[in-house]
């Protein structure tokens, strides 16, 4: 079984639509929509009297909606033997320093989301650059994406960072698709391209990255009156994402940026952006800093089967490398 074997089993699954459940025509759709219902597995979780508020529709067309958006999906228990195959499937992604492989139990997975947060200049957005690099060079077939939402994607980088690996630059620029994001919504928009880049086009997506994750949400809702707001919205957001990385094995690196803490007196005085949403959604996480003499400081933190740790690289013009 190799990945690519697995994202054709994915594809063939049907995908239903909320418009191909019962009763529910493009008003109702339109309505269930507008309500923050976007696919069938939100119907299947919901209650009836939630979908009759918001869809206007009766209990008893409510409860077929449910029922048959439940059948329609997988939602039972699967064997650990599965478990682990699938996870015979995950391909690790090399970041160019040993070190920091290791750190990431051999380097960052695909079907997870990766979440690296730190000041500026921590080296973040070289990261997404470097792992578009050793995706593109490990797979012949992948294609990596790139949501842009600082205009902090550089093609000239790409070609350095290419030439450091020995790999062509221009098939490096061509397999990378980027998309500049405009605003939160717009950034939601883009990641749900992705799964049609994968499912419609037959597209082999095997690295998104989204440099960053949080800097829409944070400029859009300022002030604490509309903060849970924001943090339902970014929810929504890394649903997606987990759903894209679970579904057809992709890799997604997402970069945060970290707020003063005005209240911790003792250790590091800063905190990540969206708290414990973006936390929880994300499978590895990892803080970096400036280190010394020009060297960065990656601290992996709430990794599932990984020992916490931190090492110590550089950021050289041909890619990362372990500082000694
Ligand atoms: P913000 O987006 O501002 O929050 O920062 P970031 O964490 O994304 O930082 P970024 O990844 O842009 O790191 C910038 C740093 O990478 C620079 O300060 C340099 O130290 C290093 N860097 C970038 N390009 C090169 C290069 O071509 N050669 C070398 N040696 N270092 C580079
Ligand atoms: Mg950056």
């Amino acid at each position: 079984m190799n990945a690519e074997l697995q994202l054709e089993v994915k594809m063939e699954q049907p995908r239903i639509k909320i418009q191909d459940l019962p009763g529910v025509g493009a008003a109702t759709a339109e309505k269930l929509e507008s309500a923050g219902f976007h696919e069938p597995l939100s119907i299947a979780v919901a209650t009836i009297s939630e979908l009759c508020e918001a869809a206007g529709v009766s209990e008893s067309v409510a409860r077929k909606m449910i029922n048959a958006a439940r059948d329609s999906m997988k939602m039972g228990f699967e064997s650990g033997i599965e478990v682990m195959q699938r996870r015979l499937n995950v391909s690790k992604l090399s970041t160019g320093s040993d070190s920091f492989n290791t750190l990431m139990g051999g380097g960052f997975e695909t079907g997870a989301i990766t979440e690296c947060f730190g000041e500026f200049g921590s080296g973040k957005t070289q990261i997404g650059h470097i792992l578009a690099i050793t995706t593109l060079k490990s797979d012949p077939e992948a294609t990596v994406v790139y949501i842009d939402t600082e205009n902090t994607f550089r093609p000239e980088r790409i070609k350095q960072l290419a030439i450091g690996a020995d790999f062509d630059p221009e098939e490096a620029l061509q397999r990378i698709l980027v998309a500049r994001a405009y605003n939160s919504d717009h950034q939601m928009l883009l990641a749900e391209k992705v799964e049609s880049l994968i499912t419609e086009q037959g597209r082999k997506v095997k690295l998104v990255v989204i440099d960053s994750l949080t800097s829409h949400f944070r400029a859009e809702f300022i002030g604490r009156g509309t903060l849970s707001e924001r943090q339902q919205k970014l929810n929504r957001h890394m649903h997606q994402l987990s759903k894209i990385a679970g579904s057809f094995n992709v890799c997604v690196y997402v970069t945060n940026q970290v707020m003063a803490k005005p209240d911790q007196f003792f250790g590091d005085p800063t905190t990540s952006i969206g708290g414990h949403i973006v936390g929880h959604a994300s499978t590895f996480r990892i803080y970096l800093r400036k280190g010394k003499k020009g060297t960065r400081v990656a601290k992996l933190i709430d990794a599932p089967n990984l020992a916490d740790g931190e090492v110590c690289f550089e950021v050289l013009e041909g890619g990362l490398r372990d500082a000694n």
